[in-house]
C-alpha cells in the first residue's frame, strides 16, 4: 500500500514518461509527419491572422476582428505548449518529461485554455450586441471595453489555473510514473500522486469539467437567442448570420466537446482521452484560421492591402 508508506523511505520520482499515441514505429513516423505539417499549418495560418489584424488599421478597430486576432494567438501558445514536445516524441524511443516540465505544461494548458473559453464568450457576446442591438453596437464595443475583455480572459485563465495548480504542485509522486496521454494533463497526473486526491479531483472536475460544461451551454443558448432574434426581423440577414455563426458554433463544439468529456468524468480511464486531447490542443488551433478566415472576405482583402502595401514600399525603396 504506497498510499500508507513512510513519507522518510519512499523515492520520489523526478520525471514521467509518456506512453503517446501509438507503440508501432511505422504509425509513430506516420503521426510525426502528420503533425508536423499540421503544426506548420497551426503557426503560419494563425500568425497570418495575428500579423494581418495587427497591421491592418480597418481591421483593427473592428471589434469581431481585434477578438479573433486575439483568439488566434491564445491558438497559436495553446498548441505551442503541446505539439512541438509531441511531435519530437513520436520520434523518441523514451517519451519522458521532468517533473517540472509536466507541471508547467498543466499550468499554462489551463492559463490559457480558460482565457480561449473566456475569450470565445466575449466573442458570443460581441456577435449578440452586433445583431440584436445593431444600434448601440459601437457605443458598446469601444476600445476600453475591447481591451479589457482581453485582459479580463487572460485574469480568468491565470485564476483558473492558479486554483488548480497550488494544489497539484504540492503533491508527492513516488511512482509509478506513466502517462497514457501526449502530454500533462491533470486528470491522468493526479492519479498518480501517492496520497489521497479525492478533494483534488472533485475540484478539477468542478473547476474544469463543470465549467466548460456551463459555458458551453452558455454559448449555445446566446447562438440561439441571437439566431431566434435575426428570424423574427427575417430581412434577409439569417442566411448571412447562419453562417457566421455556424463557423462559431463549429469551433466552439469541438473546443469544448472533448474538455467536458475529459474533465467531468476525468477519473473513468477513458483512453480515448489522449485522442481527445488531440482536438484541442491541436485541431481546434487549426480549424479556426480556416473557419475564421478563408471563407472570410473582408480578411481576404485585407491581406490582399497588406502584401500590396508591402510590395509597394519596397519597389519605393
Ligand atoms: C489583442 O489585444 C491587445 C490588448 O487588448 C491588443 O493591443 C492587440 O492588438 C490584440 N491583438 C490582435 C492581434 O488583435
Amino acid at each position: 500500500m504506497p498510499k500508507l508508506m513512510d513519507t522518510t523511505n519512499r523515492t520520489m520520482i523526478s520525471e514521467f514518461v509518456l506512453l503517446g499515441l501509438s507503440s508501432t514505429w511505422e504509425l509513430e513516423v506516420f503521426f510525426f509527419f502528420i503533425f508536423l505539417l499540421a503544426y506548420a499549418a497551426i503557426v503560419a495560418g494563425n500568425l497570418l491572422i495575428v500579423v494581418t489584424v495587427t497591421f491592418d488599421s480597418h481591421l483593427h478597430s473592428t471589434p469581431m476582428y481585434f477578438l479573433l486576432g486575439n483568439l488566434s494567438f491564445l491558438d497559436l501558445i495553446i498548441s505551442t505548449i503541446t505539439t512541438p514536445k509531441m511531435i519530437t516524441d513520436f520520434l523518441s524511443e523514451k517519451k519522458t518529461i521532468s517533473l517540472w516540465g509536466c507541471m508547467a505544461q498543466m499550468f499554462f494548458l489551463h492559463f490559457l485554455g480558460g482565457g480561449e473559453m473566456t475569450l470565445l464568450i466575449v466573442m458570443a457576446v460581441d456577435r449578440y450586441i452586433a445583431i440584436c442591438k445593431p444600434l448601440h453596437y459601437t457605443t458598446i464595443m469601444n476600445r476600453r471595453v475591447l481591451t479589457g475583455s482581453v485582459l479580463l480572459s487572460w485574469g480568468v485563465g491565470f485564476v483558473h489555473t492558479m486554483s488548480q495548480m497550488v494544489f497539484t504542485i504540492t503533491l508527492p509522486f513516488c511512482g509509478p510514473n506513466v502517462i497514457d496521454n501526449i502530454f500533462c494533463d491533470l486528470p491522468l497526473v493526479l492519479k498518480l500522486a501517492c496520497t489521497e486526491t479525492y478533494v483534488l479531483e472533485l475540484l478539477v472536475i468542478a473547476d474544469s469539467g463543470l465549467l466548460s460544461f456551463v459555458c458551453f451551454v452558455l454559448l449555445l443558448i446566446s447562438y440561439t437567442v441571437i439566431l431566434v432574434t435575426v428570424r423574427q426581423r427575417s430581412s434577409g440577414g439569417l442566411s448571412k448570420a447562419l453562417s457566421t455563426l455556424s463557423a462559431h458554433i463549429t469551433v466552439v463544439t469541438l473546443f469544448f466537446g472533448p474538455c467536458i468529456f475529459i474533465y467531468a468524468w476525468p477519473f473513468s480511464s477513458f483512453s480515448v482521452d489522449k485522442f481527445l486531447s488531440v482536438f484541442y490542443s491541436v485541431i481546434t488551433p487549426l480549424l479556426n484560421p480556416i473557419i475564421y478566415t478563408l471563407r472570410n472576405q473582408e480578411m481576404k482583402s485585407a491581406m490582399n492591402r497588406l502584401r500590396k502595401q508591402h510590395v509597394s514600399s519596397r519597389l519605393s525603396l
